[in-house]
C-alpha cells in the first residue's frame, strides 16, 4: 500500500469511528424523555399500528457503545489503521508460519518414522498408505485424478504398466525430478499422408487393434529407422527413455486410429512437474511406496 492509500484509510477508519459516536450521542437526545409525550412518527401499518417516536432503549445504546470500545481496542491491538501494525504484532504471514510450525512439529516424527522403515515394508503398511492416499490427494489428484487411474495424457498409476519404471528409483526420480517425455513430430519423415495411414495402421497392428495389409507391413521398415530408438525394433519401448511400450493395450493418449495419428503428426510432450523441493525426502519416499502399492494391489 502507498503512503497516500495508507493513510487515506486511517483517516476514513477514524472519521467513521468518530461519526459513530457522534451519531448515537445525537440521537440518544432525541425524542422525548417521557412516554406521555411522545411524537408519532407518522407511519401506520394494519390499520391502527402506529410507530412512536421514543429513545432508543438503555440496555440498546450500551450495547452500541460496546461495540465501539470493542472497535476502538481492535485497531490499538490489532493491525487495522492503515499501516500501523497493532502493538501484539499480529500479521496473517505470522499466523499462519505458525500454524505450518505446529503442523511441522505434529507430523514431523510421523514422517521421520515413515522415512526410516524400508521401501517394501513402507509399500505394505496400512498406515503409511493411509498417509500417502491424504498426501496423494493433496499434491496429484489434479493431474492423476481422485482414483489415480489419470486420464487421456496423465497415465494411470494403478495399472501394472510403467512409462518410466517401477523399482524404488525409478517412482522417486519421476517424483523428485519430474519427467518431460518428447515424442517428435514425425509426419514429414513419414513422407505425408499416405505413409502416415501406413504407420498408423502398422502402429495399430502391434498390440492387435488391426491386422496388417500389406501397406502397413510397408511401415514396418520406417518404423525400425524411425522409432525404433524410443520405442524399439518391436515397439515394447524403452523406459531409460520413457519411450511408450506400442504392443500391449494401456494407451496414454488414446487407441482410436485418430489420436494415434495425432500422436505421429503432431508429436507429444507429457510432463510430469518435479515435486522434489515441495514435498522433500521423505513426502516423496512415503508417496512412492503409496504408487507402488496402488499397482501391487492389481
Ligand atoms: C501437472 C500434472 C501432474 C501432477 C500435479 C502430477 N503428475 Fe505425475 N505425471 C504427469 C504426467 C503428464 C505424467 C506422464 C509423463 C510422461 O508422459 O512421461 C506423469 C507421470 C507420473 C509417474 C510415472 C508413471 C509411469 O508409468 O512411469 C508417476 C509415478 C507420477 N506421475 C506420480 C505423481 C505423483 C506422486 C504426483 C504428486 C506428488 C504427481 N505425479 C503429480 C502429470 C502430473
Ligand atoms: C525420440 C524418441 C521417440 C521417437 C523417435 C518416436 N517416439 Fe513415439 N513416443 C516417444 C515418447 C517419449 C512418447 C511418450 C510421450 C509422452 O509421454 O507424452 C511416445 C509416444 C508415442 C505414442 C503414443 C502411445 C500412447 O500410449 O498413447 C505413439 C503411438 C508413438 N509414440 C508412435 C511413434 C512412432 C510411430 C514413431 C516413429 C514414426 C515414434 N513414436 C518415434 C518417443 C519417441
Amino acid at each position: 500500500m502507498t503512503a497516500f492509500w495508507a493513510w487515506f484509510v486511517a483517516a476514513g477508519t477514524v472519521i467513521f469511528v468518530i461519526y459513530c459516536i457522534w451519531l448515537i450521542t445525537w440521537s440518544a437526545k432525541q425524542g422525548p424523555t417521557n412516554k406521555e409525550d411522545a411524537d408519532l412518527v407518522g407511519h401506520k401499518w394494519d390499520g391502527d399500528l402506529e410507530e412512536l417516536n421514543n429513545p432508543a432503549p438503555k440496555w440498546w445504546l450500551y450495547l452500541y457503545f460496546g461495540t465501539i470500545v470493542w472497535a476502538l481496542g481492535y485497531l490499538v491491538f490489532y493491525p487495522g489503521i492503515g499501516i500501523f501494525e497493532g502493538t501484539l504484532g499480529w500479521s496473517k504471514y505470522g499466523q499462519y508460519e505458525e500454524e505450518m510450525q505446529a503442523a511441522a512439529d505434529r507430523y514431523e516424527p510421523i514422517y521421520a518414522r515413515f522415512a526410516e522403515m524400508d521401501f517394501d515394508v513402507l509399500a505394505q503398511d496400512p498406515d503409511a498408505q493411509q498417509l500417502g492416499k491424504s498426501l496423494f490427494a493433496s499434491y496429484c489428484t489434479t493431474c492423476h485424478g481422485s482414483d489415480a487411474r489419470g486420464a487421456a495424457g496423465y497415465p494411470n498409476l494403478t495399472d501394472n504398466d510403467w512409462i518410466w519404471g517401477d523399482t524404488e528409483a525409478a517412482i522417486t526420480t519421476t517424483i523428485r525430478q519430474g519427467r518431460n517425455s518428447i515424442m517428435p513430430s514425425l509426419a514429414a519423415a513419414l513422407g505425408g499422408d499416405a505413409g502416415v495411414d501406413n504407420m498408423v495402421n502398422y502402429v495399430r497392428s502391434l498390440s492387435g487393434l488391426v491386422e496388417a495389409d500389406n501397406a502397413a507391413m510397408t511401415a514396418q521398415p520406417m518404423f525400425v529407422a524411425l522409432c525404433s530408438a524410443c520405442h524399439m525394433p518391436d515397439g515394447t519401448g524403452n523406459q531409460v527413455l520413457g519411450g511408450l511400450n506400442l504392443t500391449d493395450d494401456t494407451w496414454l493418449y488414446g487407441s482410436s486410429e485418430d489420436a494415434v495419428r495425432s500422436t505421429i503428426v503432431n508429436g507429444r510432450n507429457g510432463v510430469m512437474p518435479a515435486h522434489g523441493d515441495l514435498l522433500g525426502d521423505k513426502k516423496t519416499k512415503i508417496l512412492a511406496a503409496y504408487i507402488s502399492s496402488l499397482s501391487a494391489a492389481q
